[in-house]
């Protein structure tokens, strides 16, 4: 295998996919994806979930495919125990991590070091509900600092603590195996993204990187990458191709 699109090593490239239905081609993708995965596209009752889940499965192997040198259909995935896909290991070391929210999928790629990432289309929500929700599952520290926002702010508190926090368990792959509490990170989107303490793994707040994402209006986006120095993030556009364009 080998890599075709240029990946540097000090860079995470982060790919945002338009999941938007009246966008996506409306046939033909299915064939791309393996047999798994369209037993599990067929187990959506909702059309339109069943189409974005199809839409985001061909762009990731689109965008591994277009690295590794690699038609979209001949990429394949292992799963760990808690779900986390990866590709089998080669030469080109190749890490990733998907996330879907609403109408948008963002796929993070890179040979730094582990890699999750996460993307949180903003629901309407009273401040009470969200401080609800933040008090039950993120850590005391987090918890004050949302408490504290201004009315204003708390979307933004909320929000960018909540992907922050999904990025760094996602890059783990470990799910909610590793406990929301135990960990803190900053809280609100002008406040640099960092992790401030980890109990479930303390070395992480020198090796575990945390960046926010540019994501479209009414989105929030997070990235966490496990890697000894800082790098460059690269956020590029992934149009899906014809679905005849694809074999
Ligand atoms: C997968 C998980 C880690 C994230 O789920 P999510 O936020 O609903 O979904 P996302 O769209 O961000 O990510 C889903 C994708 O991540 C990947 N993924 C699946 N399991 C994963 C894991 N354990 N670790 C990393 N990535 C995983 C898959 O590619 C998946 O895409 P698919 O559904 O097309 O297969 C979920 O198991 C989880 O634990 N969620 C916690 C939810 C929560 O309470 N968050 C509170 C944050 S404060």
């Amino acid at each position: 295998m080998s890599i075709r699109q240029h990946l540097s090593p000090e860079t995470v490239d982060v790919w945002s996919i338009s999941l938007a239905c009246a966008k996506l081609p409306s046939s033909g993708l299915i064939d791309v994806l393996s047999p798994a995965e369209r037993t599990r596209a067929e187990r959506f009752v909702q059309p339109k979930d069943r189409q974005r889940f199809i839409t985001a499965r061909t762009a990731l192997r689109g965008i591994l495919g277009s690295y590794l040198g690699l038609p979209p259909a001949a990429v394949s995935f292992r799963i760990n125990a808690h779900g986390k896909p990866y590709l089998d290991p080669g030469p080109a070391m190749l890490q990733f991590n998907l996330s879907h929210s609403g109408d948008w999928a963002l796929c993070a790629v890179t040979t730094a070091g582990e890699v999750g990432v996460d993307i949180e289309r903003v629901r309407r929500r009273s401040e009470v509900h969200r401080l609800k929700i933040a008090q039950r599952f993120f850590s005391a520290h987090e918890y004050r600092a949302i408490n504290s926002a201004s009315p204003t702010d708390i979307e933004s508190a909320f929000f960018s603590g909540w992907t922050r926090k999904e990025a760094y368990i996602k890059c783990h792959g470990k799910g909610l195996a590793i406990p929301l509490a135990t960990f803190t990170v900053s809280i609100g989107a002008t406040t640099p993204a960092a992790l401030i303490q980890s109990d479930w793994n303390p070395v992480d707040v020198t090796q575990c990187r945390l960046y926010d994402l540019d994501v479209p209006a009414g989105y929030y986006g997070a990235l966490a990458l496990l890697a000894p120095e800082p790098v460059r993030i690269c956020q590029l556009n992934w149009s899906v191709p014809a679905a005849s364009n694809l074999r």
